[in-house]
This record gives C-alpha cells, structure tokens and sequence, in this order.
C-alpha cells in the first residue's frame, strides 16, 4: 500500500521527509554475445529472437568478474555524479538474483570495496523486481527520518546461472549493474510519491533456478541434471508479466489520479519487448513515453530499470520534474510498480 494521493494529500500524511533519487550510475561490461553468436550456440536464428524477444545483443561480464564487481562500478559512478564520498552512505541495499556467494551478502562486499563505513545494508531477493523493491525500501527509510544516503544496487550477473545449451533461456539474459541514491527533500513536488507491489508465490515454479539451496544442495547429480541454471516456463511468464504489469500500473496512476498524458517516461522491466508493448498499449501509454533499450543488453534482471532510466535521460526522454512510473515482474512472482517525480 502506498500511503498519499499526488496533489490531494492532507498535511498530516505527509511524512516529514520525501525521499528523492539524486544520482545514478550505470555499469555494463564491455564483451557483448550477439544474435549470430548464439546461432552458432543453439537452434536459433536472429530473426526468431528479434521478433519474438526484441533482443539483439547482449553485455556479458568476463570469468574473473563477480555481481559485486559490478555494482561496485555502477556505485562509484553514481557518488562521483553527486560529488560525496563513500563514507557518508547511511545504507546499501544491493538487489541480486546473482550474488557473488549466499553469505556474505554482496552488500558486505561492495560495502567494504567502497569504503563505505558508515553503511549498514542487505541483499534483497526479488529477482526482475528487485530494484523497484529496493527504491520502495530506499525510500521509506528516508522519509522515516532516520536515513539521509541510501544507495540502491541492482547488480545481476546472469551469465553464469543461464544455460547455454537451453534455447528457450540463454537468448533472454545479459548481465549489468545500475545504482541510484536515494535522498531526503523538503521540496513537496519532488521525489517518492507511491508504489504498489505485490508478491505471488503461487507462481514460483514458472520462473527457478531449482538447486543451491536448502531444498536441493548441490551434488555431483544436480550438477549433472543442469539444476543450477534457469529453469522458466516462458509462456506462463509472459501471460502473468504482460497483465500484471498493466494492472499495477494501472493501480497506482488511479489512485494519484494521475492520467497516462501526464506521465512523461514508463521505464518497464527488459524482459521481452512484446511483454512491454502490450502492457503499454492497455495502459494507453504513447509509444514514445515508453523506454525500451532491451536490443542492446537483454534482460539484466535487477539492472534493468537503472539502464534504462540511464538512456531515457540521454535520449532526452526524462527530466527534471517529470513523473515517471517504474514497473516489473518477475520471478516468485514478484510485481512492483513505483510512481516519482524525477529530480535532476
Ligand atoms: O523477467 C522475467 C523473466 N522472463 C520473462 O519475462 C520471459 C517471458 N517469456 C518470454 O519472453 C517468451 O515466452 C519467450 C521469449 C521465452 C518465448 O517466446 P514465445 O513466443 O512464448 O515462444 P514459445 O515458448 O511459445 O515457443 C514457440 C516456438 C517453439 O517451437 P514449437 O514448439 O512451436 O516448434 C519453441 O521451441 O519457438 C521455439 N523456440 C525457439 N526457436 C528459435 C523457443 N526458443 C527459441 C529460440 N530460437 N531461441
């Protein structure tokens, strides 16, 4: 649940901070996997993933580079734009599918490569949604007053959990990593204004990575049965991911009485063009409203929505003062939507 409706909120549902995003930082690495690279992989053909994903390349990070590696790159880029050190971070959340390893949690990693020692923090688990999660959280630790820099990471290296024998997964994924700080204001027309997330675990056997946990640690047998890699029943995906992105969006522009032409950017989730393109086009949304960069790195999981917000900026399609909507889905199910007017 969200808490105030855009415009209309009366003064004692204001918390006494608003949080908002005053930075961000992108990594990508440089070795790309083409579409013609794959064909000499799998069973696949260019056409068939263009048309059916939208996907033409994807970044993929070299053996010796781990999640935290990532998200250390995209968290030094998002401090140097706001110009402070690493020492003056109240919290790092680091969203990962993908962690270097179970514990510590990334967050310990990149907390102790920034030098951030000031820091608490955590992992957060919600796959494709992971980094709208994270921004819900970010922002709620902010206006409560207690936090004044949080850094929120997705950082996802899903090269080294895809199967590159499986056609149905091992087009879809690249890896990246994207940060964004998150801020107190006092200024009311900026910032967090809603969210509407909701998780499904109805839908958890649609989307899995089945062994390395509790449930089935590793063996020399789930090893050899491929239990480690994404396992995903594509079609149950996308019919869930193209609906419930449309209904939570549509959610929470309805209740800040917030009508599609006044929403400047929708950055959605990468996960395939044709689930963004649906969801947008039930939202009634104009094409050129909607940020799509999945033809140059896949679907990075939690890196998705930063890269994006990265490139609608440089594209001139995000600026200060506009409302923009983030929305996922992904797997557990996880939905997340989130509703900011953008600062800088
Ligand atoms: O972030 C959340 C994570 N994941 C998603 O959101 C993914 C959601 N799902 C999807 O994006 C799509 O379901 C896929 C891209 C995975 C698959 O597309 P589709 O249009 O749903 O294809 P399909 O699974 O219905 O398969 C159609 C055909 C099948 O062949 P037959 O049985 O009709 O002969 C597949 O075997 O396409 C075949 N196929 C491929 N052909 C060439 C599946 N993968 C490939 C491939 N290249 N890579």
């Amino acid at each position: 649940m969200g808490w105030y409706i855009l415009d209309l909120v009366p003064e004692h549902a204001i918390p006494k901070y608003r949080a908002k995003i005053t930075a961000l930082g992108c990594y990508t690495p440089p070795g790309l996997l083409t579409n013609q690279d794959l064909e000499q992989m799998v069973d696949t053909n260019n056409q068939w993933i263009l048309e059916r994903t939208g996907i033409a390349q994807r970044h993929i990070a070299t053996p010796d580079v781990a999640t935290s590696d990532m998200a250390v790159e995209a968290a030094r880029i998002a401090l140097e734009q706001r110009g402070i050190e690493a020492g003056e971070l109240d919290a790092i959340v680091v969203c990962t599918v993908t962690p270097d390893m179970l514990f510590p949690a990334t967050a310990c990693l990149v907390q102790n490569r920034l030098g951030a020692k000031g820091a608490w923090g955590f992992d957060l688990v919600a796959a494709c949604s992971g980094f709208i999660y994270g921004l819900t959280t970010a922002a709620h630790l902010v206006s409560a007053g207690s936090h004044k820099k949080v850094l929120v990471i997705g950082s996802d290296t899903m090269s080294r959990i895809i199967d590159y024998t499986d056609r149905s997964t091992c087009v879809l994924f690249g890896d990246g990593a994207g940060a964004m700080l998150i801020e107190p204001t006092e200024d009311g027309e900026v910032g967090f204004i809603d969210f509407v997330n909701e998780i499904d675990g109805s839908g958890g056997d649609y989307l899995k990575q089945p062994a390395g946990g509790s449930r089935m640690p590793a063996t020399a047998e789930t090893v050899k049965n491929r239990l480690h890699f994404v396992k995903q029943d594509g079609s149950q995906v996308f019919k869930y991911a193209v609906r419930k992105m449309f209904e939570s969006s549509r959610e929470l522009l309805q209740r800040n009485d917030v009508s599609c032409s006044r929403v400047a950017a929708f950055i959605p989730h990468q996960a395939n063009r044709r689930i963004i393109t649906a969801a947008a086009d039930r939202l009634g949304l104009n094409c050129e409203k909607v940020i799509i960069n999945i033809d140059q790195y896949g679907n990075t999981t939690a890196a998705t929505i930063p890269l994006a917000t990265r490139d609608a900026i440089q594209a001139g399609k995000l600026k200060k003062g506009d409302l923009v909507v983030f929305a996922a889905v992904g797997a557990g199910y996880t939905v997340g939507t989130n509703l900011w007017r953008w600062e800088f």
